[in-house]
């Protein structure tokens, strides 16, 4: 099968098109035949090395999977011709390919309305979304500011607090408030402005920026609030006594996944695609992602 692997360390360049041997299912596994994978930020941060594996080169690409499964190892769950999306583990990586394995658990049935572009884009940062607001406690009537709300984890964190009940400001530049504005945030705020931050102390922050915007984040809650970063851990050095400070990192989670496609079916969550690539545009799509800017996601097509 043709698969995107690498097998140094290195700038987008060390990506290649390569031919595989076909992943075969564990039990508990089922094989499935990718027909769209997202592409997310820490697939170029494990291309370039900053995240850690047990496993040799060469390695594979991506975390995310849509498509159709093509052989079952257990009894359980979607059956040979179901079109289903899911996560493959952290760190280990592999959806960048014609086939990919995933743990039965990791997978849910596509939602009927996306298309496996669209559906290849919802695991990983939705996923990631999901559990912040978990971990967070969000329940309805709570103030949540979203940090990088027009990112592929922003965009789906806005609307999964919205649909908790929430009410959301979040934090973009001037060219994507209007989208934010379409996405239900409440409070669109111009990250930009000197003083961006209009807003009363909120219960959540959820960011997806880290870096300064972590630093600030602490006074814009109130005591007893929860900061939820994604980027990095936590820095010390600015904790904030009263305020409950952490860390969430992804995992898969197919229940979860199932429940944030009856989310996207109803339509009270929309997944943003800014562009999908064919496979052959890796590169070109890691490049893209690295600057920082996608609106939503972009999404290799196979
Ligand atoms: N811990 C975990 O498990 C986990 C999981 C997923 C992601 N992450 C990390 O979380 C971060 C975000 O991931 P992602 O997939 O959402 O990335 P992304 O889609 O690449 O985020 C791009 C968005 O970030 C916004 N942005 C950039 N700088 C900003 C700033 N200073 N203030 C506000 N918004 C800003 C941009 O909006 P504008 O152009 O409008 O500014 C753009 O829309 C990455 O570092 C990623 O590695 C961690």
């Amino acid at each position: 099968m043709r698969a995107v692997t690498f097998s140094r360390h290195g700038d987008e360049s060390v990506l290649e098109l390569t031919e595989q041997p076909m992943p075969v299912p564990a039990e508990g596994q089922l094989l499935i035949q990718v027909r769209a994978a997202g592409v997310n930020p820490v697939d170029w941060k494990f291309r370039e090395g900053a995240v850690g594996t047990d496993r040799r080169f060469p390695l594979g690409m991506g975390w995310d999977v849509a498509g159709t499964v093509v052989a079952t190892a257990t009894p359980d769950g979607p059956a040979v011709g179901d079109e289903v999306y899911g996560m493959l583990p952290l760190p280990y990586a592999g959806a960048y390919q014609e086939f990919a394995v995933l743990s039965v658990s990791a997978v849910a049935t596509k939602p009927v309305d996306l298309s496996f572009a669209q559906a290849a884009a919802v695991p990983l940062a939705a996923l990631t979304a999901w559990q912040s607001l978990d971990a967070a406690r969000v329940t309805a009537g709570q103030r949540v500011l979203v940090h990088g709300g027009a990112g592929g984890v922003g965009h789906f964190a806005v609307q999964l607090a919205k649909a908790r009940g929430a009410r959301v400001a979040a934090t973009a530049s001037p060219r994507n408030l209007g989208f934010l504005r379409r996405i239900g945030v409440d409070k669109p705020l111009d990250r930009t402005e000197d003083h961006p931050y209009a807003i009363e102390p909120v219960d959540v922050v959820i960011d997806t920026v880290g870096g300064r915007t972590q630093q600030e984040s602490w006074r814009l809650l109130r005591p007893g609030g929860v900061l939820i970063t994604l980027p990095e851990p936590i820095d010390e050095t600015y904790r904030v006594p009263g305020i409950t400070g952490r860390r969430v990192i992804v995992a898969p989670d197919g229940e979860a996944l199932r429940r944030i496609g009856e989310l996207i079916d109803s339509g009270a969550v929309r997944v943003e695609v800014q562009d999908v690539l064919p496979l052959e545009k890796a590169a070109e799509a890691q490049l893209i992602s690295r600057t920082g800017s996608v609106r939503g996601k972009l999404v290799l097509s196979l």
